[in-house]
């Protein structure tokens, strides 16, 4: 079996690339295969100008935190933290000045002589981190490095990761399946489906021109309504068989009518998720369940009749095969 299929990828110095999707997509492989755990079995690796693909583990120069990001639990913090110097053979005096650069950076100074079971799951995780940036290494590989902490200690964390990256320039490659952690994080964000990028573009192009149904599914908090539509042919191609397409609206794009008009459809809401900043509304229209958001808390209630309006630059347009077609406007003869 192939992890991982036309993997093509280029991370530009100093960048946060963020690698994400759903569970058994192959992130981890793609890690493991830059860090030179895993083999490939075609293909060139570069990390800057060298081809490493013959290279070990330690010759490329690459740290990585693991997604279990585990310690060497009878070691203390401090030790943790110079063990990858000492295999390097690096002199004691710059060993000591490179833990006291990360224990100060992400604030572990006083938990240096600690051994890691009596750390909390988030002190664990900066340990980890620490230990992966004082080895000043060209590229820094982070698997999952906020799967275990609590909602808000992963928001703090994240902001840590996001300034030290800034602050120290290090290139990066940030594993989540977390597609809102991908979106505040990521210079740019690679969208990883069944060991095949789907797309790897800046968030805002992601969320505004999603290049397939997976993507258009994957990106969004709720998630683009999507549906099967039969196309008719534009005026000018009346011969042509009508179109099998995947249409698409995001639940923010659809809006609110007070009257039926030519432009609206019916729709009856069958389930209302009041979030407090805003609500989601789960309606049924023309047979189609779509969920349309609304700000603030939403007065209406189930059974409510609503006229909804999509507005024609809002709708997303896919191929029978799900890939992104422009919008119905920008189609015609050339
Ligand atoms: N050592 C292995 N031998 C065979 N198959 C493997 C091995 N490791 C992983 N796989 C398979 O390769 C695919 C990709 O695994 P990978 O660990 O890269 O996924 P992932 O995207 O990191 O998932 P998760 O979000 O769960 O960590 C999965 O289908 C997995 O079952
Ligand atoms: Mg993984």
């Amino acid at each position: 079996m192939r992890a991982l299929r036309d993997f093509s990828i280029s991370v530009a110095d100093g960048e946060m690339l963020v690698l994400v999707g759903p569970s058994g997509c192959g992130k981890s492989t793609v890690l493991r295969t830059l860090a030179g755990l895993e083999d490939v079995t075609g293909g060139v690796i570069r990390i800057g100008d060298r081809v490493v693909n013959d290279l070990s583990p330690r010759e490329r120069n690459v740290a990585m935190v693991f997604q279990d990001y585990a310690l060497y639990p009878h070691m203390t913090v401090r030790e943790n933290l110079a063990f990858p110097l000492r295999m390097r053979k690096l002199a004691a005096d710059e060993r000591a000045r490179r833990v006291a650069w990360a224990a100060e950076l992400l604030e572990i100074g006083p938990l240096l002589d600690r051994l890691p079971r009596a750390l909390s799951g988030g002190q664990r995780q900066r340990v980890a981190m620490g230990r992966a940036l004082v080895r000043e290494p060209s590229v820094s590989l982070l698997d999952e490095p906020l799967s275990n902490l609590d909602a808000v200690l992963r928001v703090s964390v994240r902001a840590e990761i996001e300034a030290l990256q800034r602050r120290t320039g290090t290139t990066m490659l940030y594993v989540t399946h977390d597609q809102v952690e991908a979106m505040t994080l990521g210079d740019r964000v690679a969208v990883l489906h069944e060991g095949r990028l789907q797309q790897v573009a800046k968030p805002r192009e992601l969320y505004e021109r999603p290049a397939n149904t997976f993507v258009a599914g994957f990106v969004g908090t709720p998630p683009m309504n999507l549906f099967e539509a039969k196309l008719a042919p534009p005026a000018w191609a009346r011969e042509a068989d009508a179109e099998t397409a995947t249409l698409g609206i995001r639940p923010e794009a659809i809006e609110f009518a007070t009257h039926a008009g030519t432009d609206t459809i019916a729709a009856q809401v069958e389930h209302v998720e009041l979030l407090g900043h805003e609500t989601l509304l789960h309606v049924r229209a023309a047979g189609l369940a779509l969920v349309a958001r609304t700000a603030g808390m939403s007065a209406h209630g189930r059974g409510d009749a609503l006229h909804l309006r999509a507005p024609a630059s809002a709708i997303h347009h896919f191929d029978a095969a799900g890939v992104r077609r422009p919008p119905q406007a920008e189609i015609g003869p050339s």
